[in-house]
């Protein structure tokens, strides 16, 4: 196919594929359950104060063989355990979640064997789990820290944490909140770093592990655009306008054997990335500036606090008050009209609150009305919280995010966005992105 015919054919097409429902639903909660060693010990916990099911939502989903990892925040009380598993074939829609590794890893303000949050997690080649602990209680004005920020590492094998590290005390502000963790893996499993995004204290924290040490990146691309902090979801119009950087993803390695990290500001339409080069090198930290990019803007309505790249450079995003998953081709241009949707469902897909890829190129999602139950509330007679997945050839078909590169060989369209010119293409010297 000649290069023009392809963007024409898949544009056509894209705007056709918005009508096209494609994930397929795998669980399907009204409310979360959980799975206590015995009948009476959850009744007990209800009683007790200690589960309150209505107090309980899933927010990051990670997929590990037959296991779906679920997280659920501290935001209230009556949260038995902030990350959990489910088994992927189990023949049931509304798993009761069970505790990883076990219950008592799980306890509230125990900082050195507990976890007391969790938001996203994120699962290596190297059967690993990396789940950031934000050692809190509560959320907004009612948050207390029992507990410092710890980067733990799980062996999926054995169930056995590897590793514990607290953030230093210059790795956060006053105003930290960290809900994310992209996992750069490297040649061998001890090259391996975790980059965490500080929305509201506005920073990108990297960790080594070989060095099992942190450090800190500040810019001016971690902030929110103030014209940007207003949002209506399934009706409900409110403003998050302090949000800075949140949703990651890494690239495959490029020709020079570093990624890249394309990330956005939650109060933003932008997207920014940086070379694995810059945030592994702690030299870096204060005299980097200029290595990091300012792409286009996605277009109206395109918050996104979740999104995740596969093996071969597809990137897949969450657009919150689109209900709607999106995707972009990373080796064509970061402008909208590469942009693609690959679901979209006002009952289905209200807030979708993290997706991610298997290693069976499977894409799955979770929807779970954040909105709604942090500003409003939920009803318990609907299905609130859905897990969704795909094969990603089925999802991408007959979207812009199809086009392969091959098809765009000898197309350069100069980029638009005046500041950031053909660098796009090769920021790095004598380097290509492609
Ligand atoms: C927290 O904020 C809410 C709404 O903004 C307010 O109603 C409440 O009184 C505040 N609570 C505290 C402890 O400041
Ligand atoms: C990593 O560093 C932390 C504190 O800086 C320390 O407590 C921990 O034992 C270290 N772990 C390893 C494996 O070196
Ligand atoms: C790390 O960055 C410093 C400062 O830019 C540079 O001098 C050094 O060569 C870099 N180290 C590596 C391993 O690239």
């Amino acid at each position: 196919m000649k290069p023009k015919h392809c963007l024409v054919f898949f544009a056509f097409l894209c705007s056709q594929a918005l009508a096209t429902f494609k994930l397929q639903e795998h669980f399907q909660w009204n409310i979360l359950d959980y799975e206590y060693p015995s009948e009476e010990a959850r009744l007990q916990a209800i009683l007790t104060g200690r589960f309150k099911p209505e107090n309980n939502l899933p927010v990051g989903i990670e997929i590990w063989n037959d296991k779906m990892f679920i997280s659920v925040p501290r935001w209230m009380e009556g949260i038995p355990a902030t990350l959990n598993y489910v088994p992927l074939n189990i023949p049931v829609k509304n798993p009761r979640l069970i505790p990883y590794p076990d219950w008592e890893s799980n306890e509230l303000g125990n900082c050195e064997k507990g976890l007391s949050t969790v938001y996203r997690i994120k699962a290596d080649k190297c059967d690993r789990l990396w789940v950031l602990d934000t050692g809190t209680f509560g959320i907004e004005n009612t948050t207390q820290n029992p507990c410092p920020y710890a980067l733990n590492v799980f062996d999926l094998r054995t169930n056995q944490r590897l590793r514990r590290y607290e953030l230093r005390p210059e790795d956060t502000n006053t105003n930290t909140f960290i809900a994310n963790i992209a996992v750069d893996l490297g040649d061998t499993c001890d090259d391996a770093f975790a980059y965490m995004s500080d929305e509201l204290g506005y920073g990108l924290i990297a960790y080594s592990f070989r060095e099992n040490k942190s450090w800190r990146f500040t810019h001016s691309y971690f902030l929110p655009d103030p014209l940007r902090g207003d949002y209506t979801i399934d009706k409900l119009n409110f403003q998050w306008g302090e949000e800075g950087i949140f949703g990651m993803s890494l690239t495959p390695p490029k020709a020079d054997g570093f990624k890249l990290l394309y990330f956005s500001p939650l109060a933003s339409h932008r997207e920014f990335v940086v070379s694995t080069q810059t945030l592994r090198n702690s030299s870096k930290v204060g005299n980097s500036w200029n290595e990091f990019y300012a792409l286009a803007e996605r277009g109206p309505n395109s918050h996104t606090t979740s999104r995740v790249m596969d093996d071969k450079g597809l990137q897949f995003f969450n657009l919150i008050d689109q209900n709607a998953i999106g995707c972009w081709n990373s080796e064509m241009e970061y402008k909208s009209e590469n942009h693609g949707i690959v679901d979209k469902d006002d009952e289905e897909l209200i807030f979708p609150a993290d997706v991610k890829v298997d290693r069976n190129e499977n894409l799955w999602v979770i929807s779970d009305r954040m909105s709604n139950f942090l500003l409003s509330s939920l009803n318990y007679n609907d299905i609130n919280f859905r897990v969704m997945f795909a094969p990603i050839d089925v999802l991408v078909k007959d979207t812009v995010c199809e086009c392969r590169p091959n098809d765009l060989s000898g197309l350069r369209i100069p980029h638009r966005f005046g500041q950031f010119p053909v660098q796009l293409y090769s920021p790095y010297p004598g380097k290509s992105l492609f």
